[in-house]
């Protein structure tokens, strides 16, 4: 039967589209997306399939990497599932070098591979390609608190080029220029890192900011965490008194000859216009003295004087492995407010952290001054008073050149309000921007339900990981502290790592973790460490263990198991030898800090406040920790090391259960903590937990519904309650609104962030106490963790599925919601659950990344109902209350009862 053209085009298009339609995405090189800048001798890459298809698995893949059109390396077909962090394995990479990769997949329904093309480039993989010598400005006044000097100098391009690359560091911040062009779009570089053990340098392609003839290259630098005050006990020049500056440009002409301008004492600098620039008290310019075209070739710098050579080394110099702080969003000013004493305030509607740019027509001489604050009082004064001793100012004199743009350079401020002064007539409110800075962290993560305020609480849990990543994870971004406090650090940091990739950000961070660990193993509470020798405290130092199991268990990159597990042994040993006859009860502990106390807030709630024994907590850690190292033992196949946890931890849970533990399982801490921390590390002896859930729940009632936990209890509080059964119970402590709670300040004060305290502003609207409370601390949004995994519904296996290779969709139902929806863009692809319940019908809709599978799990018990397409399901698993089935990747449609 002969076919005509019209039907043998719509078969060929049948059969083509029965052909399944494969393609290669998101191509990553060291978890980076063509990184420049890369140090490491064998990268690892990765890519995700991406097909319309359901039940897409990788069959084999073949990567290759050239050199322009060379050929370096090919691993020929690889049969293989594996599509993540496949190390380099062909002749050592040259440095500074471009290169080219090709990855080509196959995979089990397609009839051809796809394949996609990406790029890397290659930093300084050995410390001796460094020429360049470590100079500073050599002018007195460049001290902490001093001015701010400019560095430059000039050289000749004689000849066409193919590429230049800059690479720099310093020690305090710099800002780069090359012919009056910014070199990169990062700020605050180099960051923030223990820096004499440890300082990253950047990679920049400045091959379009050359020209042939006169150049000159530009560098202000700024005291930043180097030498500023740093603490609340003014601690200076904790890394030294000089900033210094290391600069090499290599330059590759067409003809293949190359040239290096280095910073040596070839270089001058001058004073610049930043009279003072510092961490917390802000910066101040003098326009006036701006010395306007400074890094341009034909500046005159007759009057500069010589830099000095400085003598610091090179060897714990490596290329950033993380993303570096940027720009984001910015804000206009919602509200323009007058103070009772008739100040000009702008409310920025969002507390943030960053700095305010502004445009401005003044007069020569005229002072600017700009006051940031998180909150106002009852009565309209900015509050200052959480500030502490940072002043967090900016103070512009200006020069009287119309329409000026100014913003600050080596200082940021922890802000909703801004008070202005020194305006000449009315503010114009557009003329005024807050601009964000953040560490440039994809987003992965999206949470949304029914419910407006928990809605408000995921952004303001974002706005809190967003203004406290900023190079380093802090606890605060406004007063005299922004440190990297390690508790605060790890409660937070599964759900930092669903909102936001920190699988980089961590793993830098954590290099810092092992730089600063004692050498008797504890892990000092802020890291970078700024706070001095310390022992171990739980919660606190575990950060060190905790954090990579976390992202290793989130992204599945054993990298970070495996280059922290030297000190994470190290830390348990030090704990081990801490504890007396396996208990861990003694030294300082911080415990559940800021847990609920009755002389907070004038609240009704509770009779009692919530103190949990510091060493019951301890003891709950030092399980907690032990568990992890067994996990992180087992995935990098240490199994002596296996058995010896194993026997440890089953000491632990007896020590605790005689120390803390009545024969009926009452605790000796009657808390909400005490109970939740018991529960979540299986302290107790199985026939006693369900007890120790009662006394909980209990517990709950007897505060009216209120959580009365602190930085500890808290993470655990409502995955404790879901795990037993008591789903109801966490839902309605997610939905109090009143204090303590998680909406308390949403619904009675408009927050837009997560608060350090629950009443940091109490119910009567004043403030807590002064001295430690902060309206940007992200601890306590660590319940977004519990969110996404248990009202959403997404989470991922471990040990057999880590980074969602083996994901789980397990929604639980309940607060009264009648829809939510998470997605989360997982190393392997996006994975998707959205719930909407219409009368007695549950509507689920399920994304699987391709190259995966997931297990879902449905919420209802009428098994008969569950249909896909409208299709009854089959091979349904019933798992005690659970009815699941595991599925390949692609998307379903599920509907069922509920009722
Ligand atoms: C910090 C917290 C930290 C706590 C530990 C506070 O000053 O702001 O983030 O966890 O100290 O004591």
């Amino acid at each position: 039967m002969k076919y005509s053209l019209p039907a043998f085009l719509f078969a060929s298009m049948l059969s083509f589209s029965s052909w399944a339609q494969l393609s290669v995405q998101n191509l990553t090189v060291e978890n980076l997306s063509n990184p420049i800048g890369i140090d490491k001798a064998q990268p690892r890459f990765s890519w995700q399939l991406n097909s319309d298809k359901k039940s897409i698995k990788q069959t084999a893949y073949e990567i290759s990497v050239r050199s322009g059109k060379k050929l370096v390396w090919s691993t020929g077909k690889i049969s293989s599932e594996n599509s993540l962090r496949i190390p380099y394995g062909g002749a050592n990479l040259e440095s500074d070098s471009k290169y080219t990769w090709q990855v080509k997949v196959w995979d089990n329904q397609a009839k051809a591979p796809a394949l996609a093309t990406a790029n890397f480039q290659t930093a300084l993989l050995r410390h001796d390609e460094w020429k360049a010598q470590w100079i500073n400005s050599g002018i007195e006044a460049d001290s902490v608190n001093g001015i701010v000097p400019h560095l430059r100098k000039t050289f000749e391009v004689k000849k066409p080029i193919s590429s230049a690359t800059v690479f720099v560091t310093s020690r305090g911040l710099y800002e780069a220029s090359l012919n009056g062009k910014r070199v990169g779009d990062a700020f605050l570089t180099p960051g923030w890192t223990s820096y004499n053990k440890h300082l990253q340098y950047q990679t920049y392609d400045v091959t379009k900011q050359l020209s042939t003839g006169k150049n000159a290259v530009g560098v202000t630098l700024g005291s930043g965490w180097y030498r500023t005050k740093l603490a609340w006990d003014n601690h200076k020049n904790l890394y030294g008194k000089e900033t210094a500056l290391l600069f090499q440009l290599h330059i590759t002409y067409a003809d293949g000859s190359e040239d290096w301008i280095v910073s040596d004492n070839s270089w001058k600098s001058t004073a610049s216009h930043i009279l003072f620039s510092e961490i917390y008290d802000g910066e101040r310019q003098d326009l006036r003295k701006e010395s306007k075209g400074w890094d341009l070739a034909n500046f005159d710098d007759s009057k500069w004087q010589n830099v000095k050579i400085a003598s610091f080394a090179t060897d714990y110099l490596n290329a950033s492995v993380n993303e570096p702080i940027k720009k984001h969003e910015t804000f206009k000013p919602v509200k323009v407010l007058t103070s009772p004493k008739g100040e000009t305030i702008l409310d920025f509607g969002q507390n943030v952290v960053g700095w305010v740019k502004f445009n401005i027509s003044g007069k020569a001489g005229q002072m600017i001054k700009l006051y940031h604050v998180e909150m106002l009082d009852k009565h309209g004064v900015p509050y200052f008073e959480n500030l502490r001793s940072a002043k967090a100012q900016a103070h512009y004199v200006l020069s009287g050149e119309p329409n000026q743009t100014i913003e600050p350079h080596f200082s940021f401020f922890g802000f909703r309000y801004v008070k202005v002064e020194g305006l000449e007539g009315k503010i114009n409110p557009e003329d005024f921007t807050a601009v964000t800075l953040y560490s440039d962290m994809k987003p992965l993560g999206s949470f949304e339900c029914s419910n407006p305020m928990v809605n408000q609480l995921q952004k303001n849990i974002q706005w809190g990981q967003k203004g406290n990543f900023l190079d380093v994870p802090t606890d605060c971004p406004q007063r005299d502290e922004r440190l990297g406090w390690t508790g605060d650090a790890e409660v937070f940091s599964r759900t930092a790592a669903y909102n936001f990739n920190v699988n980089q950000f961590f793993a830098k961070w954590l290099k810092d973790v092992s730089a600063d660990q004692e050498p008797d193993g504890a892990i000092p509470f802020v890291i970078p460490n700024v706070l001095g020798k310390v022992t171990g405290a739980a919660g606190w130092s575990d950060a060190g263990i905790i954090i990579p199991y976390n992202m290793y268990v989130v992204y599945g990159d054993k990298q970070i198991l495996q280059d922290q597990y030297a000190s994470m042994k190290a830390y348990l040993t030090h704990v081990r030898g801490l504890a007396k006859n396996d208990l861990w009860n003694m030294g300082f502990q911080f415990a559940d800090w800021l847990s609920y106390r009755v002389d907070d807030s004038k609240s009704t709630i509770g009779q009692k406040s919530a103190v949990t024994d510091v060493y019951l907590v301890a003891q709950c850690f030092y399980a907690y920790n032990i568990e992890l190292m067994i996990k992180a033992a087992k995935v990098l196949q240490k199994n002596e090391e296996v058995a010896d946890y194993e026997a440890l931890l089953q000491r632990v849970k007896k020590a605790f259960q005689q120390e803390f533990m009545t024969a009926s399982g009452r605790l000796i801490s009657e808390t909400q903590t005490a109970y939740i921390l018991a529960l979540q590390f299986d302290m107790l002896p199985e026939s006693l937990r369900q007890n120790a859930v009662n006394r909980l729940v209990e517990n709950i009632k007897s505060y009216d519904y209120h959580l009365t936990t602190g930085f500890l209890g808290t993470p655990f509080l409502n995955p404790v309650l879901t795990r037993y059964g008591q789903n109801d119970v966490a839902y309605k402590l997610l939905l109090q609104d009143t204090y303590p709670s998680w909406l308390y300040p949403i619904k009675s004060h408009g927050a837009t962030t997560i608060w350090e305290r629950w009443d940091s502003m109490k119910p009567d609207s004043t403030f807590q106490d002064p001295g430690m409370t902060s309206f940007n601390h992200y601890a306590y949004g660590a319940v977004g963790d519990w969110m996404y995994r248990t009202i959403a519904g997404i989470d991922t296996k471990e040990a057999d599925g880590a980074g969602y290779k083996a994901s789980i969709i397990k929604p639980e139902l309940g607060g009264g919601l009648t829809f939510a929806k998470g997605s989360y863009l997982t190393p392997y692809g996006k994975i998707a659950s959205n719930w909407k319940i219409e009368g007695d019908i549950l509507a689920l809709e399920v994304e699987v990344p391709a190259n995966t599978e997931s297990t879902v799990y449905f919420p209802t018990s009428d098994i008969s109902s569950i249909k896909s397409n409208g299709v009854a399901l089959t091979d349904l698993k019933q798992e005690g209350k659970w009815i699941s089935k595991t599925f390949g990747s692609g998307k379903y449609a599920f509907t069922m009862k509920i009722k």
